[in-house]
């Protein structure tokens, strides 16, 4: 259907100013992102291809907490961090904007309003903690206690980092204010929320019945959302950085970080539009043009429910079309995380292999996680390049080139008889477009890059096969015609490559004298005309060696030892309690009866235990250490006596006690050979 529009509005999820931009944004965001403008821009679309750092939010205050620095110092160096990576690695967004900018700040402020005006929100009080000693409400993560899953005492108010589980600040066990350590109260404050449920029925018929193409991730992900049912969610927040709530009553309030960061997009077109001195009205608000949003599947809640919900509400907006989500890439078998520095942090990538911005876009788009979780490998990375980027695409070209060099001083021969391996080759060559075009239009970016591979494939196996080296001294009239052939493909190769590897096609074109640009003409043999000199051939790739592998390796299995290193540390001892403290805890052996999955829980496990005093379920958060058939039958030993707590809408029954190793994993706390239960532990 994208022939209807008549332009296009394509955003990159806005990263956040915390912390630098690494290789699992870019495969799944920025560079499907920058192939698809790319492509939109060769087939003369008219684009907007708008980001910009998204720098509010308890996350980036929360690092400049930890670092000792202001909010502002932490998104100014992050920002420009983010922004000139990006502009090296060739992301060739038409602007990169920021959220602390006044456009923005006045955008998200004016559509706050005007859904307020609207009568869009429900206007709530309710009780929140509180820091008396610092004077402010306190965001979830600002809440530090123990865990009531496995007792940790620094989970956050929204989820233990220990073991993963999601939280309510309420959750937490002796809660503390991390901004004072203070014990917070509990005091009533009023906020702003959008009743999603309202939209409800909308969104239902605006994603399940009309966008039934969206990838299955994506349109999965909404179905179970809508299934599950929407409630009203909080667009504002107590907290001290952001844009300020503009309402009387709302002093010392801001905008949610998700409510201003989709509005982001918005402000920075109106940026570009502006420097560009041209209206950006039509980029929102006309209905020929195609918004996308190309995000990870963490976003998806907010691009497809919560964000179109308010474009719907305040009416004008076009709505996204579709917001073709990435899964996640793993890094050599592990969740890449910014905590613990697993990650090839792209501003480091430019540094230690300068010149290979080409080579990162082609393996991260090889091996993009378009439809499950991928792993990164630097041996795969070596691998994509020598064998394929080196192998065929180079090789190819570089056949080509010398050998027009040689025999011909360089000018492009003309083109005689067509035997069937030109045949066979100009069609390849008159085929490939359409086939590229139809994958990149479906968001496939691996076959769309595929597809151009076999085109380069295609040309290396059509001199192979013919041997112009052999054929010279006996049919010089048939190397004519292969050599034209060869550098016709090659001509292709440089236009129909530009979205992938824009610095190569950039080179091939100038070692080819060729100017043309755009798809206009490609599937053409007639891109170069006869007696076209060419320049001095020039390597497109160059093999990369063991050693400069080796050292990435090697800098990954440092950060790893590190790791160990700080997870090995056994943890501090508590503060001292005395005898009566202890006693309090009664602790009995028990056998774990039955054992059921939690729906909706990676974490917990429901357990139907017996004490010998009773039966009784008891949520327990080891979902991940064991599997339901290792659990039941087992002995094991039980705090009976804690207060009965409420998760996942499941009433928990005490603790069964479990020792944690230091590599994070779970041993079963249990007596060495089989006892009565009930009996009891002191
Ligand atoms: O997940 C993130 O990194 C967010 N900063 C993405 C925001 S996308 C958009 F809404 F701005
Ligand atoms: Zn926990």
């Amino acid at each position: 259907m994208p022939h209807k529009f008549k332009r296009y509005t394509i955003t990159a999820a806005l990263p956040y100013a915390n912390g630098p931009v690494h290789i699992g944004h870019l495969a799944g965001v920025y560079v499907p992102a920058d192939i698809y403008v790319r492509y939109l821009r060769n087939t003369n679309k008219d684009v907007a291809f708008v980001c910009g750092s998204d720098e509010h939010g308890v996350a980036i205050t929360l690092r400049a907490r930890k670092e000792g620095v202001t909010p502002q110092q932490i998104v100014d160096k992050y920002h420009a961090i983010i922004k000139s990576s990006f502009e090296k690695l060739g992301i060739s967004f038409d602007v990169y904007s920021r959220t602390s900018a006044k456009i923005h700040h006045e955008t998200s402020s004016e559509l706050f309003k005007n859904l307020y005006d609207n009568g869009e929100f429900e206007e709530k009080t309710s009780s929140q903690y509180y820091d008396d000693e610092a004077g402010q409400f306190l965001a979830d993560r600002y809440i530090i206690g123990t865990c009531p899953n496995c007792s940790y005492d620094q989970a956050y108010g929204d989820q233990c980092e220990r073991c993963g589980t999601s939280l309510s600040p309420d959750e937490l066990i002796n809660p503390k204010s991390a901004l004072s350590g203070a014990t917070p109260i509990k005091k009533e404050t009023k906020h702003w929320f959008l009743p999603m449920q309202n939209y409800e029925p909308w969104l239902r018929e605006y994603i399940l019945e009309g966008h039934k193409e969206w990838k299955a991730n994506v349109y999965g992900q909404c179905k179970s959302w809508l299934d599950t049912g929407l409630r009203s969610r909080a667009m504002t927040r107590d907290l001290d950085w952001g844009i300020p709530v503009p309402v009387a009553g709302a002093e010392g309030k801001v905008l949610y970080v998700w409510f201003d960061a989709p509005i982001g997009y918005i402000s920075a077109t109106k940026e570009w539009a502006e420097r560009k001195g041209i209206d950006w009205e039509p980029y929102w608000k006309d209905e020929e043009t195609r918004l996308i949003h190309f995000i990870g599947k963490d976003n998806i809640v907010f691009h497809c429910i919560i964000f179109p919900s308010i474009l719907k509400a305040d009416g004008d907006f076009v709505l996204p079309d579709n917001v073709p989500a990435n899964e996640f890439l793993n890094l050599e078998g592990d969740k890449i995380s910014t905590s613990r520095n697993w990650a090839v942090w792209l501003h480091e990538y430019l540094e230690e292999l300068p010149g290979k911005e080409d080579v990162l876009r082609y393996v991260l788009c090889a091996n993009a996680p378009e439809t499950k979780d991928n792993d990164f490998t630097w041996k795969d990375f070596q691998a994509r390049n020598n064998n394929e980027l080196v192998a065929i695409y180079g090789n190819f070209v570089n056949r080509a080139l010398v050998l027009t060099q040689k025999y011909f001083d360089g000018a492009l021969p003309e083109v005689g008889e067509l035997f069937d391996a030109e045949k066979e080759i100009i069609s390849r060559l008159t085929v490939a477009p359409q086939k590229i075009a139809e994958a990149l239009e479906s968001f496939k970016f691996r076959e769309a890059l595929s597809e151009f591979m076999d085109l380069a494939r295609a040309g290396n196996k059509y001199l192979a096969d013919t041997e112009p080296w052999k054929l010279i001294k006996t049919d010089p009239e048939r190397v004519k015609t292969i050599l034209n052939l060869a550098l016709q493909v090659a001509a292709n190769l440089s236009l129909l490559g530009e979205p992938f590897l824009p610095n190569t096609s950039v080179k091939l074109k100038s070692i080819l004298n060729f100017e043309g640009s755009g798809w206009e003409k490609v599937g053409s043999d007639d891109l170069l005309s006869a007696g076209h000199s060419i320049d001095k051939p020039e390597l497109l790739f160059e093999k990369i060696e063991d050693e400069v592998i080796e050292k990435q390796i090697e800098k990954l299995e440092k950060t790893k030892l590190e790791n160990e290193a700080t997870n090995s540390k056994v943890a501090p001892v508590k503060e001292v309690i005395n005898y009566d403290d202890f006693i309090k805890m009664d602790m009995r052996i028990s056998t774990i009866l039955d054992a059921e999955a939690v729906p909706k829980s990676k974490k917990l496990l429901k357990l139907t235990v017996d004490t010998g005093i009773d039966t009784r379920t008891i949520l327990s958060g080891i979902a991940q250490h064991f599997s339901v058939e290792e659990v039941i039958g087992r002995q094991v030993c039980v705090l009976v006596n804690l207060a009965p707590r409420k998760m996942m809408g499941i009433e928990s029954e005490g603790m069964i006690l479990m020792a944690e190793n230091s590599d994070g994993s779970l041993k079963f706390i249990a007596p060495p050979v089989a006892i009565d239960n009930g009996s009891t532990v002191s």
